[in-house]
């Protein structure tokens, strides 16, 4: 019989650990590869390390810690984040991917697609789905707990991830994998303006950024990724069918908010003192629109090169 316990114990003695776990891993259906999630940490990371952003704070925790629960989830875990570039998306899809494995984003079972790398052609689609459709099915058949992260979605061939359909759904078994406890990370800045303009409504109306809820931006984002052709999800079946569990608004971020990151990347460097240093980063950015310059134009990207600037 094999037990997690039997497992462990011939890794422990064995240099022909790998070859047993990756049977018991295909006999069980319960593998856990390298899988040790904490939650409490990933919630804390985004709290205290990710600025402006309280509509990603919360659905990343809520819908990350609900997933994890299940032991065995009807449907894996789709989310896409949006807004412009330097708001923070590429490091909470770190984060996510770092708290959920115990060799964090070098995790073998952390899988990142980049469009300019792996699939450059727009003419070459139908070679890049059949690839796509064998890496995630070999990647699942190794870790039913697989993390597949897709940047740059704007700039993905329209068609590449559609063959992913049937395993982002409901359905049972498909291609005989469970295929249902992975997670999906999909990053672009596709409906930026939508969201950079409520948040800008939002600021003229007197409000406060923390009442901007997802209902005002959620169905705006789909329509936006659905019908953008610069967008890896135009005219796209997986919107069609709703299999995104959550669109994550990046919300455009301001002075207060370049400065913190300014403060935070400078205390690490050991300059935790230099205000002077976080107010030329903020005081050198350029903000939009050109009334009331609320927004920094490029968040918090070009932070490090000031800072090194100013230093
Ligand atoms: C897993 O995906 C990667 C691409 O990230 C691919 O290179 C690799 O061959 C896949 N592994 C298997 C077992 O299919
Ligand atoms: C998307 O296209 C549909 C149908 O043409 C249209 O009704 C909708 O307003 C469009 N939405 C956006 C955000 O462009």
């Amino acid at each position: 019989m094999w037990t997690t316990l039997s497992v462990f114990i011939l890794c422990f003695f064995s240099p022909v650990c790998c070859v047993f776990q990756k049977l018991y891993c295909t006999l069980s259906d319960s593998c856990d590869c390298d899988f040790k999630p904490n939650i409490r940490d990933l919630e804390w990371d985004l709290y205290k390390n990710v600025y402006g952003q309280h509509l990603a704070q919360e659905i990343v925790s809520e819908e990350v810690a609900r997933f994890l629960q299940e032991k065995n989830p009807e449907r894996p875990l789709v989310l896409s984040f949006h807004g412009s570039s330097g708001t923070g998306k590429t490091l909470v899809s770190s984060m996510l991917g770092g708290h959920l494995y115990g060799s964090a984003m070098s995790s073998p079972y952390v899988h990142q697609f980049i469009p300019t790398l792996h699939f450059p052609l727009a003419n070459r689609v139908d070679e890049y789905r059949t690839e796509l459709k064998t890496w995630v099915q070999g990647n699942l058949t190794e870790c039913a707990r697989s993390v597949f992260i897709f940047d740059e979605m704007e700039l993905m061939p329209p068609g590449v991830v559609d063959v992913l359909e049937p395993f982002l759904g409901p359905f049972h078994v498909v291609f005989s994998t469970n295929y249902r406890k992975a997670i999906y990370v999909f990053i672009s800045t596709t409906g930026e303006e939508v969201i950079n303009r409520v948040t800008l409504e939002n600021r003229q109306a007197g409000r406060d950024r923390e009442e901007i809820r997802l209902s005002e931006l959620q169905d705006a984002i789909a329509q936006t990724v659905y019908n953008s052709s610069h967008s890896g999800f135009f005219q796209s079946s997986i919107i069609q069918q709703k299999l995104i569990t959550a669109f994550v608004p990046f919300l455009p971020l301001t002075r207060l908010h370049v400065e913190r990151c300014a403060r935070s990347q400078l205390c690490q460097q050991g300059h935790c003192q230099r205000a002077d240093v976080v107010e030329a980063v903020g005081g050198d950015m350029s903000y939009s629109p050109t009334q009331g310059r609320f927004f920094s134009t490029t968040g918090c990207k070009a932070v490090p090169a000031k800072i090194n600037l100013f230093l």
